[in-house]
This record gives C-alpha cells, structure tokens and sequence, in this order.
C-alpha cells in the first residue's frame, strides 16, 4: 500500500502547531505498519538547509505552463521517512511562520502557494506523473493541501484515492473568485458542489467535497463538527458525508516526550520516581523569575494564545487564582490583546505570574515538567497535544469537555481512574472552579499521586492511530 502524506509543516523543522507534530510522527508510525510512506511538503528554508544534497527526482508539468517550474526533490529523515521537497524559493523561500508575513498578516499569495503543493500532491497521485513511484492514496491535511482532492477530480488523469484529514475546521482557505481562473480550475468547478462556498472559493469545502474519506483528529470532534453550533458552517456538507468520516485520536511522539529522556528537563524522572519531577519545577521557577515555593501550586500554560485556546478566560480570574495562592507560567504567542493581557498580569504580579511571549519548543519541554497542574480551556479542541503531554510528564491537566480534550481526559472527581479535571462550559466561573477542584486534590499528596499515575499509565503512543490510519486505507482501496 502506497501513501502520499501532504502537509505544509512538519516539525523538527517547521511547526506552528499540532498538524507539525502529527506530520513528523505519523509517517514513521504508518511505516511500521506496512504502509510505504512519501511525505510531500514546501521546501522551506529550515528544509533547504537541513538538507542541502536532496537530489533532484521530478519537474512537475501538468495542462502546459499552468504549473509554475518547481523541482522536485527527495531527502531522507533521520527517522528513515523520505521526503519529497517542493522547491519552488518564489513561494517556499520566505522565512519564519509557514503563512504569515512579518506584520502577522497571511501572504497574499498563499492560494498560489498552497494551491502548488495540492496541485504537485494531485499529480504525483495522477497518471501525468512522470515518477516510478505512484500512489494509491493521497492523504492530505487541512485547507492548505485540501485542494489535493479537487485538482483529482477536475484535472484529468486522476488516479490515487484522496484521503483528507481536518485538524481544524477554523481554517479554511477562502479566496475570491478570480482565483479560480489561477487555480487552473476550469468554471464548472465553481458550484456549490464544487469549490464554492458562500460566493468565496474555499480549499477546505472543495477538499471536504470532493475527498474519497475524511478524517479528524479525535471521534468527539468528529460527531461536532456535524452539529450546527461548532461546524463552522459547514456542518450540512459534513453531515451529508457521514458515512465517509472517521475519527481518529492522534498518537505523540512519545520518544521526543520522555520525562525519563528529556534533554531539556533539569531532572529526569518517570512514574516509579515521581519524587525527581520537583527539581524541574524550581528550575523552571528560576529560570523564569517566580519565587521559589515549593508549596505553591505552579499552573503551566503552553499554546497559540487564539480564541479557540479560550486562554481570555484567565484574565478576568487571575486574581483570584493568584490569591489561592498560585503562580503561574505562562508560554504562548498569538492575538496583540491575550498577549498585552498577560503582559500586563506579569508585571503586576512579578514572582507570580511568568509570561514568556514567544515559540520556543525547550521551555515548552520545561513548562509541563515542572508545572503542577496543566491548563487548557479550549473553547474547541480538534485533538489538542498539550493535554497529552502533561499527562505523560505527570502535570495533571485542567480541560474544558470538548473534542480530543474530552476523549484523553477523565475527572479525577468524577472517577476513580480520573487523569485530571474536566468542566463543561467555557465561563471562567466554571473554569476558576476546576482548577480550584484541581489545587484541592495538588494538596492531597496521596491522592495527587494516584492522579499523576493513571496520566502517565495512559498509552498515547502513535502505533493504534496508524493502525486506524491503515485501516481506513485498506478499506478505500478494497
Ligand atoms: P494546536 O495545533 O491547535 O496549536 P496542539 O495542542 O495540537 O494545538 O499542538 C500544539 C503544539 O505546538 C504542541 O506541540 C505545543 O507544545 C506547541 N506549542 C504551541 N505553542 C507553543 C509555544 N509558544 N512554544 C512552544 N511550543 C508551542
Ligand atoms: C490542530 C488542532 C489541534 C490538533 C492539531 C493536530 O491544530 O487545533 O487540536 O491537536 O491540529 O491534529
């Protein structure tokens, strides 16, 4: 079985979020299955760099000029995954975040550079492709290779089964209409069974239309999605693909989120030695500038500082939280008004409340080692890593019931084997509640024990996912 993977960021070397981490675990995971695995992706500088020899293997052409003169080229992970670089430096040669610009806006050519990578997925799928290697399947992920799909069915020569994977609903790639014409789609394609959607053509609604199979990344947020309120407008169009959805947990990497085998952890510890993890929390403490207090519970927050996190719901509580007392340490990136917010907590409450505004992957490491209790509120939460994570490194989360949220977390009030702490609407009320519940049981050595061991017993390991994966592609191609 032959698997085409198309992502637009695959971590270590270019991660805004989850999708990277998913992108650069699961390849390997589905190899080890027995699935013969390619991994296509923008051959952006941090790629250029780390691998300068990638040979040259193709030069896409497909309906004439329509396709700009990229090179296609082959390298080969340290994890044995080989990739396939798109290199194309008028649209893949810009540095930093994959989509935005330095002011923070998207690129303006972005349907240009995403409809490139669909575009190259579609034909290494197609009967135009000139390599030895052909697919049986292109699994594509998110609006920025959902036209994958599309190019499949309107180009002709389409060959390969379309698997697409949403990883967020929120992000669906509209662009108005004279990029159709761009695109190289010919006009039949704008229809509301097409690509169009509420007059803007959208790379999401096109690859969710015209996809052989549709997955997500846990089953809650599966059945969501189908629902009026967190469809995001396109629950109707889900709805009506109901028979062709599958929902499915995604794995971590289990080898790079190792408290036993952390480079950037202080102190190594596992769930037989949990008595080592306090000497990440006052090393983070220090590193960080908080008092060093053991007694007081640490509260680590690591993410993109957006709506969805529902992180504005700890301003408004702060305070009060503080006064439990508490600190917090706080790491994340995203909207000006969160980041001022915590800004401003932080210089108030030096000692207390830590903010670092940035990405940095090793303070991440460190933030759910030496935390206490793990925070996410999300308003929605297609699967979420952090939460698994934190329940890995014995940092008992707080997290609203929503998608993969609701399905990796159990309450510990609610339920003997409880792994954390769950609450149902996203108020800061609700939340001040449970990590109010949470600091309650952090006081009770004992029982916080037993809560830290059944986190870390859980099994998030990538090898049931790409067994599902497999699954869903034996089943297309049966
Ligand atoms: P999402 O993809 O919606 O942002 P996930 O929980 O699936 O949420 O994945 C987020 C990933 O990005 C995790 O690996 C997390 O550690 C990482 N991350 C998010 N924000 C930061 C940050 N400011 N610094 C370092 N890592 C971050
Ligand atoms: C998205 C979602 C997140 C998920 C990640 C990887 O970014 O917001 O919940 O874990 O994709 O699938």
């Amino acid at each position: 079985m032959k698997v085409l993977f198309a992502t637009s960021e695959i971590a270590p070397w270019v991660k805004t979020g989850g999708l990277g981490d998913v992108a650069g675990a699961l390849p390997a995971a589905l190899r080890a299955q027995g699935v013969d695995v390619r991994v296509l992706v923008p051959c952006y500088p941090a790629l250029a760099q780390a691998f300068p020899q990638a040979k040259e293997i193709a030069r896409p052409h497909w309906l004439g000029g329509l396709l700009p003169h990229a090179v296609l080229r082959e390298a080969l992970a340290a994890d044995g995954t080989t990739l396939w670089l798109i290199d194309y430096p008028p649209y893949y040669s810009r540095q930093g975040n994959p989509y935005l610009g330095p002011e923070g806006h998207d690129w303006l050519d972005n349907h240009l550079r995403f409809g490139l990578l669909s575009r190259i997925a579609a034909w290494i799928g197609s009967h135009a492709s000139t390599l030895p290697w052909h697919p049986d399947i292109v699994h594509c992920n998110d609006w920025q290779t959902g036209f994958a799909p599309v190019y499949l069915r309107y180009l002709p020569g389409g060959r390969a089964k379309s698997v697409l994977t949403v990883h967020n609903l929120a992000f669906q790639g509209l662009f108005g209409h004279s990029t159709l014409q761009e695109l190289g789609l010919p006009d039949h394609a704008w229809h509301i069974d097409g690509v169009e959607y509420h007059n803007y053509l959208s790379f999401l609604k096109g690859g969710l239309r015209h996809a052989d199979w549709i997955t997500t990344v846990s089953p809650s947020y599966a059945r969501e999605i189908q629902t009026d309120a967190e469809g995001m407008g396109l629950a109707g169009l889900l709805r009506s693909r109901a028979d062709a959805i599958t929902g499915i947990i995604n794995g971590i990497d289990t080898a790079a989120w190792d408290p036993s085998r952390d480079p950037h952890l202080e102190r190594d510890y596992d769930a037989a030695h949990l008595d080592r993890k306090p000497a990440n929390k006052s090393a983070l403490q220090r590193e960080l500038g908080l008092e060093q207090r053991a007694d007081l519970p640490l509260l680590g927050i690591v993410s993109r500082l957006t709506h969805q996190k529902g992180l504005d719901l700890i301003p408004p509580i702060a305070e009060a939280l503080l006064a439990l007392p508490a600190q917090f340490a706080v790491l994340g990136s995203g909207e000006k008004s969160l980041q001022q917010a915590f800004h401003k907590l932080a210089e108030r409450h030096r000692g207390r409340f830590a903010v670092t505004l940035a990405f940095n992957e090793a303070l991440a490491h460190r933030i759910e080692a030496g935390s206490d209790i793990f925070l996410m509120p999300s308003r929605f939460e297609p699967c979420g890593l952090n939460q698994m994570y934190s329940l890995r490194y014995g940092t008992p989360p707080v997290v609203r019931a929503t998608g993969g949220l609701a399905d990796t977390v159990l309450d510990a009030d609610a339920d003997k084997r409880g792994n954390g702490f769950v609450f149902a609407e996203a108020t800061a009320a609700e939340l001040r509640a449970a990590i109010e519940r949470a600091v309650a049981a952090w006081r009770d050595p004992p029982r916080w024990l037993r809560i830290q061991k059944s986190g870390m017993a859980c099994d998030f390991g990538w090898e049931g996912p790409a067994r599902q994966y497999a699954e869903v592609y034996r089943h297309l191609l049966e």
